[in-house]
């Protein structure tokens, strides 16, 4: 099954699984973070105190709460230090463990976020490249429907005149 890139909020694609691109505290923060925090409801937040965080490149799962979404796999990206920090490494590894976790949990239909391309500062381009080649790497040999989705207008991604912006 290929790869979706859709345009949407995730905290509303009814998938099995929506990832979170998280901190390793994993409790909570701004971006999509803030955002899949505030429309599952505080059960959400409890249930994330009792996972003991996160490290970068790595994904926990919990329930979906108030979301249409069954479940919320988190990850933490990493944070851009400039590229040769392991950065790209990382965040295979972030894409790779959710998609692990998803698997073993039994999800056949996931959505990503464009995961460190927000606060942590990865070059959207880049980021975009690294989520599109991990994901179609795992699906060429696992049967999964996977969701890339974009929140904000990136012209340079998707081809768009940078006119057209407004
Ligand atoms: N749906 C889909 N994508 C979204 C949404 C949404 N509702 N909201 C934002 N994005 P960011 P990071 C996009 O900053 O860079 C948090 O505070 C956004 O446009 O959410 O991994 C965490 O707690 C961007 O393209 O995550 C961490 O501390 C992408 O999601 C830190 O930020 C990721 O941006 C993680 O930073």
């Amino acid at each position: 099954m290929p790869l979706s890139i859709v345009k949407n909020d995730i905290t509303t694609m009814k998938v099995d699984a929506i990832v979170n691109a998280a901190n390793e505290s994993l409790l909570g923060g701004g971006g999509v973070d803030g955002a899949i925090h505030r429309a599952a409801g505080p059960d959400l937040l409890k249930e994330c105190r009792t996972l003991g965080g996160c490290r970068t490149g790595q994904a926990k799962i919990t329930k979906g709460y108030r979301l249409p979404a069954k479940f919320v796999i988190h990850t933490v990206g990493p944070i851009w230090r400039g590229g040769s920090h392991g950065e790209r490494d990382l965040l295979v590894s972030a894409y790779r463990s959710s998609l692990e976790v998803a698997l073993a949990n039994g999800c056949e239909t996931v959505a990503f976020p464009l995961i460190s391309a927000g606060a942590y500062g990865y070059p959207k381009d880049q980021a975009m490249k690294v989520a599109t080649d991990t994901i179609e790497e795992f699906l060429r040999s696992h049967d999964m429907i996977v969701y890339l989705v974009l929140f904000d207008r990136t012209p340079h991604i998707i081809g768009e005149k940078p006119g057209n912006r407004h």
